[in-house]
């Protein structure tokens, strides 16, 4: 079992890493495989601005690369007052590459969290059954 205040911690250090050119908006995720590993990810922005990716979306792209395919939790933090929330194209990326399983903590500026669930986030999801 993780500790999830350390899954925390390290979404608020992978804030350091973003590289919002933009927005000013910093937003750092730390993913967890099954396998113990631990992947960050932070937004990256581009002056074509739909070319920007979120900080999900590089940890799980990350994790990807390095042959990862099972995962327990992603923790997200953002510069927000409120909890950040994940964008939509992020939540379609975490149900389909991470599972419905996936635990995710949604942090706060102050570093607080709340955890939610992928059936949560993203009900009545597109998947892969649909193109069968
Ligand atoms: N952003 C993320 O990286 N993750 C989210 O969950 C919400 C938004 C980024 C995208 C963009 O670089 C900036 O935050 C402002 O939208």
């Amino acid at each position: 079992m993780y500790n999830a205040k350390d899954l925390v911690q390290q979404a608020i250090n992978a804030k350091q890493k973003a590289m919002p050119t933009y927005s000013n908006f910093h937003v750092g995720a730390a993913l967890l495989a099954k396998s113990g590993k631990l992947y960050i990810g932070a937004n990256i922005e581009n002056s074509s601005y739909g070319l920007t990716i979120c900080a999900e979306r590089t940890a799980v792209f990350n994790a990807i690369l390095e042959g990862e395919r099972e995962f327990e939790a992603i923790a997200i933090a953002g510069d927000s007052d409120d909890y950040i929330s994940p964008c939509g194209a992020c939540r379609q990326v975490l149900m389909e590459l991470c599972g419905k399983d996936l635990n995710v903590y949604m942090v706060n500026s102050k570093g607080e969290y709340k955890l939610s669930s992928m059936e949560d986030l993203l009900p009545y999801s597109f998947n892969q059954e649909f193109l069968k």
